[in-house]
């Protein structure tokens, strides 16, 4: 089973592109209302703070206005003007609309002048106010009516500079977007952590998922918390403690089945090499002989172990050789020849039953091919052969010239060396060869009643 290892898009991402928008969102939101009633209240502010002066101011010019005293209302102007660095003008005219008193003594005694209101911004009493454009100045003009005695008997206008406002505005702005941004830092770091948080122990039980599917131990997941999270965590635990002991137990089950063909085989193998009393043992010395090279050749344990029995099943496809081919005590005849080669065919056929042992197929198969290809039943050549079917082939011919036949006595072994050897570059690869010699002439003879009971 493949299992993916990474993943594009990952939990604490979608965590991260989801929170972030809304945390921004929510952030701009609260701070653009904040703004805009903070603005709304300061202008309110402003709004009353200039309605009540120019109300003080119209209630005390009415007994100056009457009196006629031009120095109590210069007096109150001035005083007025220098009370709030905000008031741009004030303005006290009498019912015929001259200016009796102004901060500018320029206007005094002039006729006021009107300009057209830009906008309305309310009446706050008996105080209208309106936003005017004066001398290339903003303001807020407001207009008070002056009553003394239940007679009216002028008009306070006073003009109050919006430049404060905006300016108080641009500042209170400031502050609640430097608060904004240290919110949205804040909400950054904390969205982090909360991915974080949550796409830990999600990040441990894929790295479980991935050790248990790759080894054959595995190491528990930490579950440090105590929500679904760490009872999943737990539950997946516990599941892989059975998967890794099924999993055990299914590989010893498959070693034992193995182990019960590879048996089945080795006896088949030795009621073969017993049907013919003259090959008696002939598997068991192969193999001895062969894996004897394998050691020549360095070749470790396991490799032996699976040279060792490709060599007890290397002739097994003879089980379908009829008898009277197989015992026949004189030379074959030319289809009885073809007949005794189809088991190196036959063998690969058996051997394909059981799937344990399809692995020792090739080998089986091109133990009769020969070095310069004239072997058979593929013809294929030097490298071509695999190396352990080249072993059992000198092992093999080997101990056909060692054995008794009906038709001729066996031959020594220093005469069997010497026909191996003779075929060195045809039959047998030349190294192979020279290493086989070699060894032979230094292995101790094999006691056939060893052997005999080693075949079975
Ligand atoms: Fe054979």
């Amino acid at each position: 089973m493949k299992f993916e290892r990474r993943v594009r898009v990952g939990i604490r991402l979608k965590l991260f592109g989801f929170l972030l928008p809304i945390a921004f969102l929510l952030v701009g939101s609260v701070t653009w209302t904040v703004t805009e009633v903070t603005k709304d209240t300061l202008r309110r502010d402003l709004l009353q703070r200039g309605a009540a002066i120019s109300r003080v101011v119209a209630l005390s010019a009415g007994h100056s206005l009457l009196a006629n005293d031009p120095l109590g209302l210069d007096r109150l102007v001035s005083e007025t003007k220098a009370s709030d660095p905000d008031i741009a003008f004030v303005s006290i005219r009498d019912t015929s609309d001259i200016v009796v008193a102004h901060d500018r003594v320029t206007e005094r005694g002039k006729p006021f002048r009107p300009v057209p209101p830009l906008l309305s911004r309310g009446t706050f009493g008996d105080t209208r106010a309106d936003e005017v454009n004066r001398d290339g100045r903003r303001i807020i003009e407001y207009t008070s009516p002056i009553s003394f005695a239940g007679r009216r008997v002028g008009i306070a206008s006073l003009g109050l500079s919006m430049e404060g406002l905006a300016t108080a505005q641009r500042s209170i702005q400031q502050r609640i977007f430097a608060a904004a941004a240290v919110i949205l830092v804040a909400a950054f770091f904390g969205t982090m952590l909360l991915s974080s948080f949550i796409t830990t122990p999600v990040k441990r039980l894929h790295q479980g998922v991935l050790s248990l599917a790759g080894s054959e131990t595995f190491q528990p997941v930490a579950a440090r918390s105590s929500d679904e999270l760490g009872a999943l965590t737990r539950n997946f635990n516990r599941m892989a403690e059975v998967n890794i002991a099924q999993k055990t137990a299914l590989q010893k089950k498959a070693v034992q089945l193995e182990e019960a063909y590879i048996s089945m085989v080795r006896v088949i193998a030795a009621s073969l090499d017993a049907r013919d009393p003259y090959t008696m043992g002939h598997s068991t010395r192969v193999a001895r002989m062969a894996c004897a090279l394998g050691r020549c050749l360095e070749m470790d344990e396991a490799e032996l172990s699976n040279l060792e029995r490709e060599a007890i099943f290397h002739d097994i496809g003879k089980i379908q050789t009829p008898d009277d081919v197989l015992l026949k005590g004189e030379r074959l005849s030319r289809a009885e020849e073809e007949q005794m080669k189809s088991h190196a065919v036959d063998g690969t056929e058996i051997l394909r039953m059981a799937p344990f042992l399809q692995r020792y197929i090739p080998v089986v198969r091109a133990h009769h091919e020969w070095y310069n290809g004239e072997g058979y039943p593929d013809g294929i050549k030097g490298d071509e052969i695999p190396l352990h079917a080249q072993l059992i082939a000198l092992a093999d011919a080997f101990d056909a010239m060692t054995t008794d036949r009906p038709y001729r006595q066996a031959l020594s072994t220093e005469e069997a060396i010497d026909e191996i050897l003779q075929f060195r570059g045809t039959q047998f690869a030349p190294e192979l060869a020279d290493a086989f010699a070699k060894m032979m002439r230094e292995m101790p003879p094999m006691d056939e009643t060893v052997l005999k009971s080693m075949a079975l």
